[in-house]
C-alpha cells in the first residue's frame, strides 16, 4: 500500500461532512466513530460520570491539520480550538517544515517527578542523608504502589533530595521521587506513589510530611521538535526574497528570547496549538500549559519556547524543548469519544509519539505566527476568519455565512450591524 500523505489539497473547500468521510478513509474511521465527530460526541450522561454538578457538556470546533510530516511519517493532527486561524496557519507552517523534511522531533523517557514535603525534622543534613541511604527502599516501595506502570515497564526511576534551610516556615525537605509513567500522562500513578512513599520518609527523617504530589515542571519529560525551512518557502507574493523572511522571523524570535512581554505572546502562540492537540485527544491541558510556562522561566527569566535562526545554508532553522505530560492510556483519553477517536485518526502507539507531535505542531503554531507577525501582519489573515465568526453571530446560516463574509471583507466593514443588514438584504 502506498504511504499515506497528510496533504490535503482542497480540503478546506469541502464540506464538513465530505471531510470526515476523508479523514475516515485515510484513518479507518468506522461509522461509530464519524457519528461521534458528526455528532454529539461527549454525552451529557456520560458527563455525569465524568465530573460533579455536571448539568451538560461544552463543545469546540474539531478539526485536522494537514501537511505534517513528523519522523519521516505522515499525521493528520486533530485539534479542538475555538479560534480562527489555527488550523490554516499550522497547515500552512507545516507545509513550509515539510518542504525541508518535516519535523524530526525527540522525546526523553517519560519520567514525571513526584514532591513529598516533610517538615518539623529534628536535623536537615541528617535527614537529607537518611533519604540519600535508603532510595532503594523508597523506590521499591513506590513500584509497590502500582503494578501496573511496573508491568508496562515504568516505575520509580530515582530520588533526589532538596533541602531548603530557609523557609517562610522554617527549614524544610522536599524529597523527589523520580518515576516514569510510559504511555499514561501519570498523575495518578505517582500521587499514589508520593502518598506510599510518605510515611517512610516520615519515618526516615524524624520529620513532619504536608505536601505529597507530582510537580507540573516535568522538565525530566521533554519533547524536543526541529525544522528547517528551505529559504525560498519563505519567499512572499510581493516579491521580497524569502531569505529576508528569514532574517525577519529570526528578529521575531530574538524579541522573544531578550523581553518576556513579548515571551508570553509568542508561547501563546506555541500553546494555541498544544493545547489544541491536548484536548482534541483528551489530556490535561493545564497541566501541560504549568510545565511549558514554568519551563520557559527556568533560567530565571521568562523567555521564548523556541529557537529560529537562520543556519549556514540560509535557511530557517526551528526548534523548540518543553515538558509535554501527555498520555494515550488513561483520564479522559479513552473516556471522551471525541478523544477516542482523535487518537485514532493521530494513529500513533506512544505517548511519547503523542508527545513528539504535539511539539512540532507548538513549533509550526509559532513559525505561522510569527511569519505572518514579520510580514503581513496578523489581522491580515485573520479577516476573513473573523468576518466568517461575525456572520454567524448576525445569524446567517450554512449557505449564506461565506457570501455575508465575503461582502464584509470586501467592504472592509466587518461588523455585526453590517452583517445584520446585509443578511436582510440578501434575504429580502
Ligand atoms: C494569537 O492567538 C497568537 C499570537 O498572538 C501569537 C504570537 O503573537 O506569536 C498571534
Amino acid at each position: 500500500m502506498a504511504e499515506k500523505s497528510s496533504r490535503l489539497p482542497g480540503f478546506y473547500k469541502l464540506s464538513l461532512e465530505e471531510r470526515v468521510a476523508t479523514v475516515a478513509g485515510w484513518a479507518g474511521l468506522d461509522e461509530a466513530d464519524q457519528a461521534v465527530l458528526l455528532g454529539q460526541g461527549l454525552p451529557a450522561a456520560q458527563a455525569g460520570y465524568m465530573i460533579e454538578n455536571a448539568i451538560g457538556t461544552f463543545a469546540l470546533p474539531l478539526g485536522v491539520a494537514a501537511n505534517f510530516l513528523v519522523n519521516g511519517r505522515d499525521v493528520l493532527v486533530p485539534m479542538a480550538v475555538e479560534e480562527p486561524s489555527v488550523l490554516a496557519a499550522v497547515s500552512h507552517a507545516a507545509k513550509l517544515a515539510r518542504a525541508g523534511g518535516g519535523f524530526q522531533a525527540e522525546t526523553t523517557e517519560p519520567i514525571m517527578i513526584g514532591q513529598v514535603q516533610v517538615l518539623d525534622m529534628p536535623d536537615l543534613v541528617t535527614a537529607v542523608q537518611a533519604v540519600q541511604a535508603n532510595k532503594q527502599r523508597l523506590m521499591d516501595a513506590a513500584d509497590e504502589s502500582s503494578h501496573n506502570i511496573v508491568r508496562r515497564g515504568g516505575g520509580a526511576r530515582d530520588v533526589e533530595v532538596c533541602p531548603f534551610p530557609e523557609s517562610p516556615v522554617g527549614p524544610m525537605l522536599v524529597v523527589h521521587l523520580l518515576y516514569d509513567t510510559r504511555d499514561a500522562m501519570g498523575a495518578n500513578a505517582i500521587n499514589t506513589a508520593v502518598e506510599a512513599i510518605a510515611p517512610l520518609i516520615a519515618g526516615l527523617t524524624g520529620g513532619r510530611v504536608n505536601l505529597r504530589i507530582l510537580s507540573n515542571l516535568c522538565d525530566r519529560r521533554l519533547a524536543t521538535a526541529r525544522c528547517t525551512v528551505p529559504a525560498e518557502e519563505l519567499s512572499l507574493p510581493d516579491g521580497t526574497p524569502g531569505a529576508s523572511v528569514a532574517r525577519l522571523i529570526e528578529e521575531a524570535n530574538a524579541l522573544a528570547v531578550v523581553d518576556p512581554y513579548r515571551a508570553a505572546t509568542h508561547n501563546k502562540g506555541i500553546m494555541n496549538g498544544v493545547d489544541a492537540v491536548c484536548i482534541a485527544t483528551g489530556n490535561d491541558w493545564r497541566a501541560v500549559e504549568a510545565g511549558a510556562h514554568a519551563y520557559a522561566a527556568r533560567n530565571g527569566a521568562y523567555s521564548s519556547l523556541t529557537d529560529w535562526h537562520v543556519d549556514e545554508n540560509g535557511d530557517l532553522f526551528g526548534e523548540i524543548t518543553l515538558p509535554l505530560a501527555v498520555g494515550v492510556v488513561g483520564g479522559a483519553t479513552k473516556v471522551h469519544p471525541t478523544a477516542r477517536v482523535a487518537l485514532k485518526i493521530l494513529g500513533l502507539a506512544t505517548a511519547e509519539e503523542l508527545a513528539q507531535v504535539t511539539a512540532a505542531v507548538g513549533l509550526a503554531q509559532n513559525l505561522a505566527a510569527i511569519k505572518a507577525l514579520a510580514t503581513t501582519g496578523i489581522q491580515h489573515g485573520h479577516m476573513r476568519l473573523h468576518a466568517r465568526q461575525v456572520a454567524l453571530a448576525a445569524g446567517a446560516r450554512d449557505g449564506q455565512v461565506e457570501q455575508i463574509a465575503g461582502l464584509l471583507v470586501a467592504e472592509k466593514n466587518i461588523r455585526v450591524e453590517r452583517a445584520r443588514e446585509l443578511l436582510h438584504q440578501t434575504s429580502a
